[in-house]
Parts: structure tokens; sequence; C-alpha cells
């Protein structure tokens, strides 16, 4: 099995240091950097716009990883496009038009990704499956760091490997990941794991060993699949 990527979510990182956190997970070894993008709309919370992703890219050497939980979407995908994202991910649940805003992002020249809450039935993805280079499955409600897994997101990852068939599309899980969940999501399907608060915890930037040890002990958990 191709290895599983690690994608530390900067949520739970120190906002005052992102440009030096960034740089910390890179040297620890993670694949990917989530960055979540909230709205206080679509989710209870507000982080970060197209102006700190776009000042964050010059410090991201692997791939930018975007999560938007905003809506409407379809009018700031551009910006986040030329904030210099690598992957965009936007919500099902967040507008009227699938199919339309994921054209929209792939004709920008970016990876598109489709996010699935908890409560949504992986029903949606069924005519899209074309139109994605990525799909990001909450296993948590999303607006926070540090909640639990939500376990009935497992059957809902072997789902949906099963539907993608032999297309070439990542299946990332996202939210409570920790070496005690990541592995029953790596054995269902999962490629990607976002964690936030099992990358962070106990680091700073100053001293990336520990943010190492923290993707070490997920990837470790998952490596015997
Ligand atoms: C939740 C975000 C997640 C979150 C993950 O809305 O999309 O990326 O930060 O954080 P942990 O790993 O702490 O659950
Ligand atoms: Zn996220």
């Amino acid at each position: 099995m191709a290895e599983v990527k690690i994608s530390p979510s900067i949520l739970s990182a120190d906002f005052a240091r992102l440009g030096e956190e960034v740089r910390a997970i890179e040297e620890a070894g993670c694949d990917w950097v989530h960055v979540d993008v909230m709205d206080g709309h679509y989710v209870p919370n507000i982080t970060i716009g197209p102006a700190v992703v776009k000042a964050l890219r010059p410090h991201v050497k692997t791939v930018m990883d975007v999560h938007l939980m905003i809506a409407p979407v379809d009018p700031y995908i551009e910006a986040f496009a030329d904030a210099g994202s690598d992957i965009i991910t936007i919500h099902a649940e967040a507008g009227p038009h699938l199919d339309r805003s994921l054209q929209l992002i792939r004709s920008l020249g970016k990876k598109a990704g489709v996010s699935l809450n908890p409560s949504t039935s992986e029903d949606v993805l069924k005519y899209v499956l074309d139109r994605v280079d990525l799909i990001l499955l909450m296993s948590v409600n999303p607006g926070f760091g540090g909640q639990s897994f939500i376990p009935s997101q497992i059957n809902k990852i072997a789902r949906i490997k099963e539907m993608i068939g032999d297309r070439d599309i990542e299946i990332e899980v996202d939210g409570g990941v920790t070496p005690e969940t990541a592995p029953a999501c790596v054995a269902a399907g999962a490629t990607a794991l976002v964690a936030g608060s099992a990358v962070f915890r106990g680091g700073t930037p100053d001293d990336p060993s520990i943010y190492a040890g923290n993707i070490k002990a997920i990837r470790s958990s998952v490596a015997s699949l």
C-alpha cells in the first residue's frame, strides 16, 4: 500500500507564528499543509482568508491543501487559487451547483476537492466523480479542532473507496485523527489524513522534533496496514 499522506491542520498552530509553524511541520516530515478557512456563516467559527494563504505560500514547499468551509464559495474560489492553493476543497453542502464549482477549480489549474459533513450521504458524489481529485471526509462537525472522531464515518470511507473504483482520487479524512483513530481510517481506504491537535500537541516551532514525533506516531500506527 502507498504511504498515507499526513496533512497537519494549521488551525492548531500558533497563529502569531504561522510561517515558522509551516516550516517546522515540513521539517518534521509532513506531506501536505492543511489550511482551514472558516467564515462564521457556513461554520460557527472564523479563521483566515486569501491574504493569509498568500502570505504563507512562500513558506510552503510541499502542497497547500486548502479546505474552504465557506458559503457562498464560488465568489472566492479564484482568490484562493491566485493566493497559491494547490488543492481547493469545497463542501458539497455549501452551494447549489457543486458540479459548476468543481469545474471552476479545475479551470484555474488547481486540484479539486469535495468535502462531506458527517451527516451527508456519499450519494452526492455519484455524478461528480470524474470532476474531483480528492474527497475530504469530515469525521467531526466542521468548525473547531480538538473534537472527538465520529466512528460512523469509517463505513462511509469504505463505501466511497468502492464508488471511486480505479479513479485517481485521494480519500482524505479530517477531524479527530490520532494514532488511535488513524488505523481504522486507513484500513477502510483513506489515503491522506488531516491532523491538527495530534500533530501540534506539546510542541512549538522552536523545536520541530516534537512535531516529528507526533507525525511519526500517526505513521507508525498505520504502517502495518
Ligand atoms: C475542522 C477542521 C479540521 C480540524 C482538525 O473543522 O476542518 O481540519 O482542524 O483538527 P483536529 O485534528 O484537532 O480534529
Ligand atoms: Zn480541515
